[in-house]
């Protein structure tokens, strides 16, 4: 077992810590316990990634006290309703009380879910995140943000419910496919653009150890990320200003990941190509210089995102951008770069920008000339 470090997300009486480490996750009852009094725990999973480590982490909480184990469906598609009733009937029926603690296992999708139904459940109990993708690891995990997807549209029912403790075990990493683990690539390239250029170019040369996943370069990445997060959550936790920066590549990323359902595009990637849009929506306003979007796009490449997306209809891509929760007056909301590590918010972006921008994700070489 390797040391466990520390980061702190600072919300007055709901702070709570992201415990990191690597090989590590057998003994993060000692980090729970000190984090919940709780002695009930509801371990949420899906069958996969139980399968993996969910004896590790009961066996963790059972030197605490009682634990039921669920396990919900896989995938973005179950992230609805019919689960999150699911859920709540099954912790119903194991009996659980306002003291209980819930415990998510897995990815993006089982903490979203997670989160929510400890929301809920008699108005809120205990949650505790041990997230296993890259992608839930340095984003999904930190900062309370819990949802359904909802009328097709993505996380559009949620509540934010911060969680008591994050334990974060960067072993568990190794088990990702290579697909799963670039498309998180793309939430750490997030955090180099929005806030830490320095940052960002450690990214660019070490894009061999982190495709390699050595483990030392993998904890620095993890860490440097979700003290990025931290900081933005603890600043802004309810989204009413700096948060918002953190939907980088979200707002096009969105809209793409709702157009290309059918296709399988992942989250990550789909934000991949968002981040990459940003950056040359920012150098057609004028607000950066080209040098921005074109390093954006070649470390996204380096790290195996951005491959090729077929057809898409342009008028849907659009019309899904006025759907995003994040969209106002009518108007999508972007994020869009100053300079490496400086972003701000804009909205109104010409239909005619946008929909070259959308050209130029599947036709590289269009110019600005077929900026109609
Ligand atoms: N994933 C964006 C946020 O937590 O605000």
């Amino acid at each position: 077992m390797s040391s466990i470090e520390s980061l702190k997300v600072s919300l007055g009486k709901r702070s709570y810590s992201i415990h990191l480490g690597h090989h590590w996750l057998a003994d993060g009852g000692r980090h729970v316990g000190r984090a919940t009094t709780s002695r009930r725990f509801f371990l949420l999973s899906v069958a996969k990634v139980h399968a993996l480590y969910g004896r590790r982490i009961e066996k963790a909480l059972r030197g605490l006290g009682q634990v039921s184990t669920y396990l919900m469906p896989d995938g973005e598609r179950a992230k609805n309703e019919r689960t999150l009733l699911a859920i709540l009937r099954a912790m119903a029926s194991h009996g659980l009380q306002r003291d209980a603690c819930l415990v998510t296992l897995g990815g993006g999708v089982v903490g979203d879910m997670g989160g929510l139904a400890s929301a809920l459940y008699m108005r809120g109990i205990d949650v505790v995140h041990c997230p296993t993708t890259l992608l839930a690891q340095v984003d999904a995990s930190v900062g309370g943000k819990t949802a359904i997807d909802f009328e097709g549209v993505k996380n559009l029912v949620g509540a934010f419910h911060q969680p008591k403790a994050v334990l974060l075990d960067t072993a568990l990493l190794d088990s990702l496919t290579e697909r799963q683990y670039r498309s998180g690539l793309a939430e750490v390239v997030k955090y180099g653009v929005i806030r830490d250029a320095d940052f960002f170019a450690w990214l660019e040369d070490n894009v061999d150890a982190i495709l390699r996943r050595d483990p030392a370069i993998v904890a620095r990445m993890v860490r440097r990320s979700c003290e990025i997060k931290a900081e933005v959550v603890s600043a802004d936790e309810l989204e009413l200003g700096a948060r918002a920066h953190l939907n980088f590549g979200h707002t096009l990323g969105h809209a793409l990941e709702s157009a290309y359902d059918d296709w399988g595009l992942q989250h990550g990637e789909a934000v991949a190509y968002g981040m990459w849009a940003a950056g040359l929506l920012s150098w057609r306003l004028r607000w950066c210089r080209s040098e921005v979007p074109e390093r954006i796009e070649l470390l996204l490449r380096r790290l195996g995102l951005l491959r090729p997306l077929p057809p898409l209809s342009e008028s849907r891509i659009l019309r899904s951008l006025l759907l995003d929760k994040k969209a106002k007056g009518g108007e999508a909301q972007f994020v869009l770069t100053r300079k490496m590590g400086i972003v701000s918010i804009r909205s109104s972006v010409q239909k005619s920008l946008l929909g070259w921008v959308l050209r130029r994700l599947r036709h590289p070489k269009i110019d600005v000339s077929d900026l109609s």
